[in-house]
């Protein structure tokens, strides 16, 4: 077993000074380049080929036509201490901290202060908080040496100030406030290998860049000037400033960033509690004087969503309509705006994991992470055609969002959330398709669609397009929600993984045939054994993160209560490695106390692999136990270079 390098500070240190890396900030990739890449690291139905092309002779025999990868580690045992607080990976694996809340990201950023005591105004130009989903936007010209990295800020701890959240007179400080917007959303920050092949953060780079609840960003598809996107403050419905609960993502074959709404809800309150508005409500929009995340509604009025008659607009009761949706960003151009796709629909969004057909069709996977919640998917109107920049940018402006419905026998449809259909109609509510889409829940209360334990993170198989999708838990199934073949377990402590086949293998198609890959935690009652963690492998609980390698090893990373008694035979949280196909689990890395494990990216060779250490409890990265808790991006390679996983 190692142990990660206790060297966080002093790799910090040296690179806010290292405007000398060995890399050519000026060396443009051409759109063009850097597409014919995405291309080629793209998922494909066909990717075999494709892999062993990119990956050369280092995977020969692990990934040809869907045969087993190979899990070529040792296992790594559970951690239980109650001061844990470091990471291990197994034998011949290095882990260390890469790029945690606070490093620079402009080069302007002054250094962090344990203290807490830097200003907004210095967060914004530095890595928010509690990092979680990313992805690594090669450069052509050196794809696995430089690139874009891409990490999502998911929401702020009380850590971002010295002594916690203040209240002054029942308000919260403006400068407090303005912190935690910066502190959320997303981080675009250059990498590069440095001549003794270490990975370095670029400072300064021309495509480092923060985006925050503070950013602003265009409205596009059905929503986009619709009446119910209209505010006070933005008549025309079609700005927007920021975006929140950034929790997973999604990246598309032309180089994009996807970063999703996840748990915009908190932010907001309606106080008027005779609002009955579906919108709100449905959402769980709260109906006190307070929002139930960090209470902004006291310190800027367009988190106070009650209706005001006496305003243009009902002043900012539409504001939670313009959250909830898929956000682009282009990270190789940083003058960009985001632009929030609402042809995507609205719900609690955790990722959008894209699926690519031979003929340049697509499907977007996206789970809403709520009790009883559904799995959604949308399926663009055009095809990606490669190459074509003009195209491809507007083709997340149209297409078809469809909800799954699970049914006992094995099979399942994806219904559409198209207005005037399957009741979908101005008598039930839905005047027109922008009401469907920002009420997407409701429209699919409507349709029948399957009540879900908790859809997290979605992948798919690069040998055969097969979907995986965590339900990471629902400890009240059965109870609201009765239990059904896909979520068959009464009080669901520890989730599970569900996985379709679509109908042909087409991402279009709107029938599938779906299983369980497995039930997750302790066996209980009346389940085969094969399908529990206990058996067949190292023993977790909620799965969250999930993404395939290039070979077809399948990745899930955990996020429960690792303080919970529930949980005592599970120890902190994990990284696993997953055999699709004979569906042994083996633990390859356990984090800190108190952390979730998410986020997860790869070099194109593999031989890079980052994950985030979200919430640590204690003090890591320095494990000192007495500075505060970072959340961390952690690099992970093998010791003689191999691919990860090998
Ligand atoms: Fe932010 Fe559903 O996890
Ligand atoms: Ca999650
Ligand atoms: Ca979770
Ligand atoms: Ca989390």
């Amino acid at each position: 077993m190692k142990k990660i390098r206790q060297q966080h500070d002093h790799f910090h240190h040296t690179l806010e000074a290292q405007g000398d890396v060995s890399v050519n900030p000026s060396t443009n990739p051409s759109l063009d380049d850097v597409i014919r890449l995405r291309r080629r690291g793209f998922l494909k139905g066909s990717l075999a080929l494709a892999v062993s092309g990119f990956m050369g002779g280092s995977l020969s025999g692990c990934a040809s036509g869907g045969s087993t990868p190979s899990q070529g580690f040792k296992a790594v045992p559970i951690q239980t201490g109650e001061d844990f607080d470091t990471v291990v990976v197994p034998p011949g694996y290095t882990a260390r901290p890469f790029f945690s809340w606070g490093d620079a990201v402009l080069a302007d950023a002054p250094a962090w202060r344990a203290d807490a005591g830097n200003s907004w105004q210095d967060q914004l130009k530095q890595a928010g908080q509690n990092n979680d989903g990313m992805h690594f936007f090669p450069f052509p010209d050196n794809p696995n040496g430089r690139g874009l990295l891409v990490v999502n800020h998911e929401y702020v701890n009380p850590t971002l100030h010295r002594d916690g959240f203040d209240f002054i007179d029942g308000k919260r400080p403006l400068e407090q406030v303005r912190k935690e917007q910066a502190a959320h959303g997303v981080s675009v920050i250059e990498i590069a290998k440095d001549p003794a092949g270490q990975w370095q953060r670029v400072v300064p780079s021309r495509w480092n860049r923060r985006v925050s609840n503070l950013t602003e960003m265009e409205i596009r598809g059905p929503l986009a000037g619709h009446d119910l996107m209209k505010t006070v403050d933005d008549p025309a419905g079609k700005t927007v400033i920021g975006t929140l609960n950034n929790c997973s993502m999604g990246y598309t074959p032309w180089g994009t960033y996807l970063a999703c709404e996840e748990n915009w809800h908190d932010y907001f309150v309606n106080r008027d509690s005779s609002d009955r508005r579906t919108s709100h409500r449905r959402y769980g929009i709260l109906d006190g004087e307070l929002a139930d995340k960090y209470a902004w509604n006291t310190a800027e009025p367009r988190f106070d969503a009650t209706a005001d008659r006496g305003q243009p607009f009902g002043g900012h009761v539409q504001e939670p309509h313009r959250f909830g949706w898929v956000v682009e960003i282009d990270p190789f151009d940083p003058d960009s705006r985001p632009i929030k796709r609402t042809a995507f629909g609205r719900f609690c969004r955790e990722g959008c994991t894209a699926s690519l057909g031979d003929d340049g069709r697509m499907a977007f996977y996206s789970g809403d992470d709520s009790r009883g919640e559904y799995l959604y998917k949308f399926v663009p109107e055009g095809r990606y055609i490669e190459g074509d920049r003009e195209h491809n940018r507007h083709l997340l402006d149209s297409g078809t969002l469809y909800v799954a419905r699970f049914d006992g026998d094995g099979r399942g449809v994806w219904l559409p959330l198209v207005h005037g259909e399957n009741g979908l109609t101005r008598a039930n509510g839905f005047a027109d398709q922008g009401e469907v889409l920002v009420n997407a829940r409701a429209a699919a209360d409507r349709l029948g669609a399957t009540p879900m334990d908790r859809p997290e993170w979605v992948a798919v198989d690069p040998n055969n397009r097969e979907v995986y999708a965590t339900l990471t838990n629902n400890h009240k199934r059965g109870h609201a929600h009765p239990i059904n073949a896909a979520n068959p377990r009464h009080d669901n402590h520890h989730g599970q993984i569900i996985r379709w086949r679509e109908q042909g293998a087409d991402v279009t198609a709107t029938r599938f045939t779906w299983d369980l890959f497995l039930l997750a935690g302790e066996a209980q009652g009346g389940h085969p054994d094969h399908l529990t963690g206990t058996i067949n492998g190292d023993i977790f609980s909620s799965p969250d993160g999930l993404a395939f390698d290039a070979a077809g090893r399948l990745w899930i990373e955990t996020d429960y209560d690792d303080r919970d008694l529930l949980m005592e035979n599970m120890g902190c949280n994990q990284l696993l490695c997953a055999d699709p196909q004979s569906r042994e689990v083996r633990r390859f890395l356990v984090g800190p106390r108190g952390c979730e494990i998410t986020g997860i990216t790869f070099t194109p060779d593999h031989r890079t692999l980052w994950v985030n250490i979200q919430h640590p409890k204690i003090s890591y990265p320095a494990s000192d136990g007495v500075t505060r808790p970072r959340s961390t991006t952690v690099m992970i390679t093998k010791e003689d270079g191999g691919v990860i996983g090998t």
